[in-house]
């Protein structure tokens, strides 16, 4: 598919804003509405913007402003929204079934079969997946169920991990906005320093961080009067995605791989934000050639319509009991039928789309180190997974201030950019978008985000 075509597949006149005050009226009321009506205990309520319409990387408000968006529903959207091959597949699907209770359906069967067949190596062709809906469920399943595997009860997490909010996914997060007041979570996780060289604790003269980081689990695992001596398993972001987009050198997947290995503990890579074709091959761990025991994803998996789950070794899920994890809503036929679609076009040998997302990476990373800008400390990142880290002084890495940050997002918003932070700090900014966005619509809006950061 040419760039013309991609460009078909998105709203013509993205990045537009026609309203005269900005958000525009009709969005303003439903802001309004929403505030009254609406939890804010949710990530995005407080973003000034309202979704009214979207196709491809372009979003429209109801005031008919059009946006790009460069985060793609945060790493969702990774074949475009309202893909022309996912709207029929869902109309086809919900003319004939959608929901089916966890019981066998010929959907959930074939997207199980599928998912076996695209799994890295380890798992490929002899593992068994657990479906869920979202991403924290499928962490919530991993943990349970490498307890009940292993007999163990402890689990080895990463500062700056992201891995949900419920009881055991928010005890491995480590953002305090998501912890604050709402402890005690799960017992039994043990955080250990994630190799983001950038703001690393430890002295790097003589060993990378992933070497410190890697040797530091070993470590836990495998010295006595650690106190890690129950430890079911290790659960990584292969890319840290929340903790601001940190993709560490193979040799640190590779060395928990040994110590998880010597330990007996299951290596469990958190693919939900990572995976599904974002950093230019489907999985993040296939960039280490490290095989992991259970795998969970999400996100990019489903795009249109919810989908997530953790797939696992079969030699490990037979010691799971049959019936001991019942799921009402997971794998709903609608899903199933998008997700194989999804999995279709991203294996697709003329759309090339993780070819395109590690060279469009590339390509993009390039040039938003060519910006010459005092406040880019790094660009980083893997495929169209990449975290531009933002400060206030170079030399000192002090991290972007809030009021900054807000006027910079302010600025790309209103020139009709779309972008969602991320970071320990909330200074580092995503460029995550569709696997399918368009080369011009991806460098008009980094034109606008370099232009935003003129401002500062
Ligand atoms: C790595 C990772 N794991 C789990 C989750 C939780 O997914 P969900 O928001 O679908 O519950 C996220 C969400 O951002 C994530 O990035």
């Amino acid at each position: 598919m040419n760039e013309k075509e991609l460009e078909s597949l998105n709203f013509p006149d993205a990045p537009k804003i026609v309203s005269s005050t900005f958000p525009g009226p009709k969005a303003a009321a439903a802001l309004a509405l929403s505030a009254r009506t609406e939890s804010m205990a949710r990530g995005g309520g407080r973003m000034p913007v309202v979704m009214d319409q979207a196709f491809g990387v372009t979003v429209r408000d109801p005031d008919g402003n059009t946006f790009i968006d460069l985060s793609a529903g945060v790493g969702v959207s990774s074949v475009g929204r309202c893909h022309p091959k996912v709207v029929e597949a869902i109309r086809k699907q919900s003319e004939i079934m959608m929901h089916a209770m966890d019981i066998n359906s010929s959907r959930r069967t074939q997207l199980a079969a599928k998912i076996s067949e695209i799994m890295p190596e380890g798992l490929r062709g002899d593992c068994i997946t657990y479906f869920t809906q979202g991403g924290s469920d499928a962490l919530e399943a991993a943990v349970k169920f490498a307890k009940r595997i292993t007999g163990r009860h402890q689990i080895i997490a990463f500062h700056g991990g992201y891995h949900g909010v419920w009881h055991a996914s928010n005890a491995l997060t480590t953002g305090t906005a998501y912890r604050n007041g709402y402890s005690p979570f799960m017992g039994g996780v043990i955080h250990a320093p994630y190799p983001y060289a950038y703001r690393f604790p430890f002295d790097t003269t003589h060993k990378s961080a992933e070497q410190i980081a890697g040797e530091y689990v070993d470590y836990l695992l495998n010295t006595p009067y650690t106190a890690a001596d129950d430890v079911a398993a290790v659960i990584v972001e292969p890319v840290q995605g929340e903790g601001g987009y940190v993709p560490p050198s193979p040799e640190f997947l590779q060395l928990l791989r040994k110590a998880c290995d010597k330990s007996g503990a299951l290596l469990v890579v958190d693919e939900v934000q990572c995976g599904a074709g974002r950093t230019g091959k489907m999985w993040a761990v296939e960039h280490s050639g490290v095989k992991p025991d259970m795998l969970t994803f999400g996100k990019g998996m489903g795009g249109d319509v919810p989908m997530a789950g953790v797939v696992m070794r079969s030699d490990l899920a037979a010691k799971i009991p049959d019936g001991s994890a019942p799921n009402t809503f997971a794998a709903n036929s609608l899903s199933a039928a998008v997700s194989l679609t999804n999995i279709e076009l991203l294996q697709d040998p003329e759309l090339k789309l993780l070819q395109r997302a590690h060279d469009l990476g590339q390509e993009a990373q390039d040039y938003i180190r060519g910006f010459d800008c005092p406040f880019v400390g790094e660009v980083r990142g893997r495929g169209l997974m990449i975290g531009i880290e933002l400060v206030e002084d170079k030399a000192t890495r002090e991290p972007l201030r809030g009021e900054n940050l807000g006027k910079l997002m302010n600025y790309v918003l209103s020139h009709g950019v779309m972008m969602v932070p991320c970071g320990r700090y909330t200074n580092v900014m995503r460029v995550m978008p569709s696997l399918t966005i368009p080369r011009s619509l991806l460098f008009k809006a980094l034109d606008v985000f370099r232009d935003g950061l003129k401002t500062l």
